[in-house]
């Protein structure tokens, strides 16, 4: 990417649906300090691969930082204040990541955002997240935000049923996606994580996603 194509881009913001937009290179100034908090919070709470319900084992690698962390084994899905792997607290939010959640979630449209929970997913090449919606917090209003980091992916973005159309929305390092509001619970996921090697990231996409979880 040229300097100034790269400065352009940063300046842009995709509208997917009312209440739904990504905003193009929104962490770039900051990833140093995200990936900085992400090492230091794998270190206590590890990347893993939970089961699902059904049993399958999921191809995304996970861990949580905040009040509550996303969990799945056989009993279900669910959020729990302790890492079961650890049997402590998950990592608390670091300042960087609230204040990066904020500052996207307002200039989305969504003032005084204060997550407390966030999923932080690992994908290796050949990686996809099926298409689902969240829908184990409490609250369905306060936005989701998404931050991706590392190899680009392709996110896909749907309406309020499964079978609904999706967008295919191209996703790159430092971009942030914001979904709230009336467009909270609509289903999205990510295709599979082409191979590739990223310049500060290797063979991976990392994605945090904040949620509001009570
Ligand atoms: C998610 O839906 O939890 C993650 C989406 C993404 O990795 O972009
Ligand atoms: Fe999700």
């Amino acid at each position: 990417m040229s300097d100034l194509f790269a400065a352009q881009y940063r300046e842009t913001r995709t509208q997917l649906s009312e209440q739904a937009c990504v905003l193009h290179g929104y962490a770039l100034d900051v990833v140093d300090a995200l990936l900085t908090d992400i090492r230091a919070i794998e270190a206590s709470a590890p990347f893993r691969h939970l089961v699902t319900p059904g049993g399958h084992v999921m191809q995304v690698a996970m861990t949580n930082a905040g009040t509550f962390g996303w969990c799945s084994d056989r009993r279900g899905y669910r959020y729990d204040r302790v890492d079961p792997q650890t049997g402590t607290r998950w990592p608390a939010l670091p300042p960087a990541f609230l204040q990066l959640a904020a500052n996207a979630a307002r200039d989305a449209g969504f003032d005084g955002y204060v997550p407390d929970a966030c999923l932080i997913n690992r994908y290796a090449p050949g990686t996809r997240l099926s298409l689902h919606q969240d829908r184990d917090e409490d609250d369905r209003v306060a936005p989701i935000v998404s931050v991706s980091l590392g190899l680009p992916a392709t996110f896909l973005f749907g309406g309020f049923a499964r079978a609904d159309k999706t967008v295919r929305v191209p996703l790159q390092h430092g971009d942030v996606v914001v979904w709230g509001g009336e467009d909270r619970m609509r289903f999205h996921g990510v295709l599979p994580v082409k191979p590739g090697l990223h310049e500060i990231l290797g063979e991976q996409r990392l994605n945090l996603t904040f949620r509001k979880v009570k």
